[in-house]
C-alpha cells in the first residue's frame, strides 16, 4: 500500500487529505481512517458492487453502517438522484458530524459527492473509486456535481473529500471499455505535465486490470493531479490545465447521452484531446509531428479516434458556449505547446473547432 497527500499549506486554503492505494484496502477501511469521533457512517453505493467492492467495504466499517444502493451512470448524473440521497441522509439521522462513503465510479462520486457538499451545508465524505476514470482522476480534487439542462457539470460545488481510498483490485469486474476509457485521463494527464508519463502510458498496448504496473500509473495520475489541484485548489488559474481535451470532449459526450450512441467519458476525451491538439497545431503553438504520435498512442491503448455517426457541429459549439468555462460568447480552450506542457486560457473561435472537429471522420 502507499499513501500521498493531498495537502497545501501555501496556497492560503488549508488542504490535507490522504489518498490509499493498495489492492485488497477495502477491509481494512477502520485501520486507515479514524472513524471513531464520526457520529453516524452511511454508504452510498453503485448497486453493481453490491456482492463484491460493498460487502468489502462493509467488512470494514463498524457493524450498522447503512447503505443506500444506486444506479451509478452518467443517466443518473442529476438532481433527483441527489434528491434521494438528500432524503436518505434525512432518514438515516445523519447530521454535520457524520460520514459518507461513496463507492462507485466517477458518475456516482460526483453525484454523491455533491449530495454530502450540499447537506446541512457539507459533511464530510470518503471516496471509494471503482472505476479506472475515478482512481486516477475523479475521487481527487474536490469537484462534485451533476448535469443539468444538457450541460455536464453545470450544478456543483467545491468539497474535498476527508480521504480517498483507491484499491486497483476493484477494477477487474469492469467491462473492457470501461477500463480503457481511465486511459483518455492518463493520456491528459502525462500531455499537459509530464512527458515520461506520456511514453509510458502511450506504449501499453490494451492494458487490462491485470496489468503489472497498474498500481503505479494510478499512484503517478493521483500525484499530477493532487499536485496541480493544490496549486490552485478553486481554478483560478493552473488547474484549468486539467480541462484539457474537455471543453470539446464534454460536448461530445453531452451529445452522445442525448442520443443513441453511448459515449464514455474517457472516451470523449480522447477525441477531445485530438481535436484541441489539431488546434494547438492550427495556432502555431505545437509542432505538426505531435498530432500522429498523439492519435497513435490513443489508439495503442484501444481509445476510439474517429467517430462514425454525424456529428452536429453546431449543436457542439452551443454546448461549449452553455459550458461554465466559457460564458460571455467566447471558447477558451487548453492547449498544447509541447508533449508535457500546455497553456489555458486560449481563445479560439467556432469557426477553429468545427474545422478542427472534422478530424474525427
Ligand atoms: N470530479 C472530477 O474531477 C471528475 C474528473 C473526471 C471525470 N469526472 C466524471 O466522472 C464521470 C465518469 O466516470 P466513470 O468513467 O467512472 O464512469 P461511470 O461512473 O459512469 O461508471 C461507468 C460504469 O461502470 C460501472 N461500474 C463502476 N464500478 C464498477 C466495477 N468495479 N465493476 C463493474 N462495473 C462498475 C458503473 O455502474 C457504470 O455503469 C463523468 O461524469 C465525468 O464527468 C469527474
Ligand atoms: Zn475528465
Amino acid at each position: 500500500m502507499r499513501t500521498l497527500f493531498v495537502s497545501s499549506a501555501e496556497t492560503g486554503v488549508p488542504l490535507r487529505y490522504p489518498i490509499h492505494i493498495g489492492s485488497n484496502l477495502l477491509a481494512k477501511t477502520s485501520e486507515l481512517v479514524d472513524l471513531k469521533n464520526f457520529s453516524k457512517i452511511v454508504v452510498v453505493a453503485d448497486e453493481k458492487l453490491v456482492n463484491s467492492s460493498l460487502t468489502d467495504l462493509k467488512n470494514g466499517l463498524p457493524k450498522g453502517a447503512a447503505v443506500l444502493k444506486v444506479t451509478g451512470s452518467e443517466n443518473e448524473k442529476k438532481l433527483t438522484s441527489v434528491e434521494s440521497v438528500w432524503k436518505f441522509f434525512s432518514k438515516n439521522h445523519l447530521d454535520r458530524n457524520s460520514l459518507v462513503f461513496t463507492l462507485g465510479g466517477g458518475a456516482l462520486g460526483d453525484m454523491a459527492g455533491f449530495a454530502a457538499s450540499t447537506y446541512m451545508r457539507g459533511i464530510s465524505y470518503i471516496h471509494v473509486p471503482t472505476t479506472l476514470v475515478s482512481q486516477v482522476d475523479a475521487s481527487i480534487g474536490g469537484k462534485v456535481g451533476v448535469n443539468f439542462a444538457g450541460v455536464k457539470n453545470l450544478i456543483g460545488s467545491f468539497h474535498h473529500p476527508h480521504a480517498v481510498i483507491i484499491d486497483p483490485a476493484t477494477l477487474k469486474s469492469l467491462p473492457a471499455a470501461e477500463f480503457i476509457s481511465g486511459f483518455g485521463e492518463i493520456l491528459k494527464h502525462g500531455l499537459i505535465k509530464d512527458a515520461e508519463y506520456f511514453e509510458v502510458g502511450s506504449s501499453m498496448l490494451h492494458p487490462t486490470p491485470d496489468t503489472p504496473q497498474l498500481e503505479e500509473l494510478i499512484a503517478r495520475s493521483c500525484k499530477i493531479k493532487s499536485d496541480v489541484v493544490c496549486a490552485d485548489p478553486f481554478e483560478k488559474g493552473a488547474r484549468k490545465l486539467l480541462n484539457f481535451g474537455h471543453t470539446v470532449g464534454h460536448a461530445l459526450e453531452a451529445l452522445a447521452l442525448e442520443s443513441e450512441e453511448p459515449l464514455l467519458h474517457g472516451e470523449a476525451v480522447g477525441l477531445g484531446i485530438i481535436v484541441e491538439s489539431a488546434i494547438s497545431i492550427k495556432k502555431g503553438l505545437l509542432e505538426d509531428k505531435y498530432l500522429e504520435i498523439i492519435i497513435s498512442s490513443l489508439k495503442t491503448v484501444g481509445l476510439p479516434t474517429k467517430i462514425s455517426s454525424a456529428i452536429d457541429y453546431d449543436a457542439a459549439i452551443e454546448k461549449m458556449l452553455l459550458d461554465k468555462k466559457n460564458r460571455g460568447g467566447s471558447i477558451r480552450c487548453v492547449l498544447l505547446k509541447e508533449i508535457g506542457e500546455a497553456v489555458y486560457d486560449v481563445e479560439v473561435s467556432a469557426e477553429e473547432v468545427k474545422s478542427a472537429m472534422e478530424i474525427l471522420h
